[in-house]
């Protein structure tokens, strides 16, 4: 490692780096969004194109935004400038900088609800009998919803003030195994419910007349938020990584933790849909902020449960904006010279703003429905065109001998996964995106 590179904080082990990225991409698009929007696009069919699309399109652009961001050793902006993108190739940069303020805005809405419900799961007023729909839709609509995103926004940013490996590393170290293992209880006590046949077959089997182009859009999509791919995320954390760290391993781990916890989310919610009598596809963001009170309802030491839960998710949602909030804030630092300090600034008050916005659209707001906006917004349209852009970059701008060296690590490499990578990054995916994206927008 040449002195330079020493310069830029990087991820002490490999653990480290695992984590990390993997507490990037698991986090409320696995546990939240997942569970609605396959149950919204006919369940089996859309768990299919999501798998389909993780392997074919997700990890090969993974791959391609490490390498991008590792050569680079800068965010988004300048690691593309740096490695011969000019002119045009500043747009891409602007895309993940509006992408990830976008998303940070209405991710911070819905992470704020997963705080109002562990603060009622500590109080026990969650495990009372009633109807969670109502429930929900008073709390959304109501000064709570903004308070908690607020108040999510502000943790967010005492965490990311700290700076990258202090906050990050440690945090994420500790809690996403423990996440996985609480959700293993979920997926068992699911698994005996009398609607588990049901919920597993609605899941699992696809029934084929229900693809249309706009449930293979929404896979991809879906796809791509959770890995947290097309914006420059996966770019900016592997800036950081060492030149030890093994790219196509670790993008593969990270999109087989990523999607395991998916799953996951899906076999504890639609078998207890099927047995309360809930419809897959009614609620949609609200879905698992109905079902998930009525499973600890049923459960012994349902509040302590739920309380649990609802923390996990909180700080799994942590990891996640954390790593959405790196993207500009190492851009307005690096591009723009400014402190971190005042880029941590900068980035809380335009999310602030937005997120604000993004809270009152179940309230007052709810007209211009911004929430909805900028949801299928960022993972329908920007995020597959960034990635597109960033398989493009890695495949053909990028010197195919600085491409080989990031994949490889510089020494021997198994020719086959080699080559499978880059051709996946060279075609497959920019090719594969394009027509997805056209004929799902048409
Ligand atoms: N992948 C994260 C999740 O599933 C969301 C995310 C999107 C994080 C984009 C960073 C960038 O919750």
């Amino acid at each position: 490692m040449n002195k330079k590179e020493t310069d830029r904080a990087q991820f002490a082990t490999r653990l480290g780096v695992i984590a990390t990225t993997v507490g990037s991409a698991v986090g409320l698009g696995n546990i939240w969004r997942f569970p609605y929007e396959a149950g919204n696009n006919g369940g089996g069919a859309f768990l299919l194109f999501y798998i389909l699309f993780i392997l074919i399109l997700g990890i090969p652009v993974v791959c391609a935004e490490f390498a991008i961001g590792r050569a680079g050793r800068s965010n988004i902006f300048g690691s593309l400038k740096k490695l011969g993108g000019s002119g045009a190739w500043r747009f891409v940069g602007y895309i993940g900088i509006v992408a990830s303020l976008m998303i940070l805005s209405f991710y911070s809405v819905v992470a704020g609800w997963t705080l109002e419900y562990f603060v009622q799961s500590v109080r026990g007023a969650l495990a009372e009998a009633q109807d969670y729909h109502v429930r929900f839709e008073s709390f959304a609509s109501g000064w709570r919803c903004v308070f908690w995103t607020v108040a999510f926004l502000l943790v967010n940013f005492l965490i990311v003030k700290r700076g990258v490996q202090r906050g990050v590393e440690r945090m994420s170290n500790i809690m996403m195994p423990a996440l996985f293992l609480i959700l293993i209880v979920f997926c068992i006590n699911s698994l005996l419910m009398p609607g588990a046949g049901e919920g597993v077959r609605f899941l699992f089997s696809p029934d084929f007349s229900k693809i249309t182009w706009e449930v293979v859009g929404n896979a991809l999509g879906q796809a791509f938020f959770s890995l947290s791919l097309g914006l420059g995320c996966m770019l900016t954390y592997a800036s950081y990584f060492s030149q030890k760290t093994r790219i196509i391993r670790s993008a593969t781990t990270t999109a087989a933790l990523d999607t395991l916890v998916a799953i996951m989310s899906g076999v504890m919610i639609f078998p207890a849909i099927y047995t309360f009598g809930m419809s897959t596809d009614q609620s949609g963001p609200a879905l698992v902020f109905e079902v998930l009170p009525n499973i600890f309802q049923q459960m012994t030491a349902g509040p302590v449960w739920s309380a649990l839960f609802f923390f996990m998710l909180f700080l799994a949602s942590v990891t996640s904006t954390i790593s959405m909030s790196e993207i500009s804030i190492s851009f307005f630092a690096e591009q723009w010279k400014l402190s971190r300090g005042k880029a941590c600034w900068i980035n809380l008050l335009i999310a602030l703003t937005f997120g604000v916005l993004c809270a009152l659209s179940f309230g007052p707001l709810s007209s211009l429905d911004m929430f909805s906006i900028f949801n299928n917004a960022t993972s329908n349209v920007l995020l597959p065109l960034g990635g597109m852009l960033l398989s493009i970059f890695a495949g053909w701008v990028l010197d195919r001998k600085v491409l080989r060296a990031q994949l490889t690590n510089g020494g021997p490499h198994r020719k086959m996964a080699w080559h499978l990578v880059v051709f996946c990054i060279k075609y497959v995916a920019p090719a594969g995106l394009a027509v997805i994206l056209v004929m799902s927008l048409t």
